[in-house]
């Protein structure tokens, strides 16, 4: 049986017309990595909000169907429950700070002292998750005076360090610089390889196609396309959609117009590229 399970998930905000996720399908296995496209106002948050349970226990609204995580149903649970078993960083890292302490090492500490974790273990996770996002020198500094990048890691990390089983995240890198974003698909990568199961939302296709184990791309509410990176991040049906493609992938595909490309699938990465240009 799939770790999570989404069966015929419509809903609607309390004061939107239209539903903002409409019939959506979808199993992921644990430990899978999965990563979600789309544009702007595609869904992207609401499906997060919907998996770490926000939807329907915080916004409300109209919602049918059934969202299953490890075996248990969001409708019959309640949000205090839910998240201790699904992790969620918010779109923007400002909201995730709980303004209620001075440093970032207590920011990170902040989750596990509500659910009481001894003291010295406390101390170990926290900083153990600090190296693992490699943000031990942030330690002392106010989570305020942070830049949006660290405070992007700081957010990441207060949901590792509470080793949730799902783990979501959404637009994770969209402030980080790409030395940054790679170090963060790596942790993300090794979590999933430990068998954290991963669903982020991200727009960074070149390191989607390294990293993910599968894409879901998402438009109007639908899920328009699925499967593996490369096969969904060089189909037509996104480029006519409107979706972003790598630049690997749209200069190949004009060389493939050209009887220069020869390969049969399209590249995303530079790496891809480089492979299918030398043959
Ligand atoms: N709290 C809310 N109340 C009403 N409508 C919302 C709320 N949050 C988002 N929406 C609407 O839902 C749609 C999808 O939004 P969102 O899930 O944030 O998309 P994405 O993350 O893909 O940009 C948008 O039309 C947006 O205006
Ligand atoms: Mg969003």
């Amino acid at each position: 049986m799939a770790f999570v399970t989404l069966q015929n998930v419509t809903y609607k905000y309390p004061l939107t017309e239209k539903p903002v996720l409409q019939n959506i399908n979808l199993q992921i296995q644990e430990g899978e990595f999965v990563s979600v496209i789309g544009p702007n106002g595609a869904g992207k948050s609401t499906l997060c909000y919907a998996l770490a349970g926000f939807v329907p226990h915080f916004f409300k609204g109209e919602i049918s169907g059934e969202i299953e995580v490890d075996g248990k149903l969001s409708s019959k649970s309640t949000l205090d429950t839910w998240v201790l078993n699904v992790g969620l960083a918010f779109q923007n890292p400002f909201n995730q700070i709980s303004g209620a302490k001075y440093t970032v090492f207590e920011e990170i500490a902040f989750g596990l002292e509500n659910i009481g974790v001894p003291r010295d273990e406390m101390k170990k996770r926290v900083e153990d998750a600090m190296s693992l996002t490699g943000i031990s020198e942030l330690a002392d500094r106010s989570p305020y005076s942070l830049s949006g990048g660290q405070q992007q890691r700081v957010a990441l990390t207060s949901i590792l360090v509470m080793r949730p089983r799902l783990l979501v995240l959404d637009e994770p890198t969209s402030q980080m610089d790409p030395i940054g974003t790679r170090e963060v698909f790596g942790v993300v990568r090794k979590m999933a390889e430990e068998g954290m199961t991963v669903v982020m939302v991200e727009h960074k296709v070149e390191w989607i196609a390294e990293f993910a184990d599968r894409v879901i791309a998402l438009k109007e509410g639908q899920i328009l396309m699925e499967g593996k990176p490369n096969e969904v991040l060089t189909s037509d049906l996104l480029t006519e959609n409107g979706f972003g493609v790598s630049r690997y992938t749209s200069t190949a595909r004009e060389a493939k117009k050209q009887g220069l490309w020869k390969k049969q699938n399209l590249p995303v990465t530079l790496d891809e590229a480089v492979e299918g240009f030398k043959k």
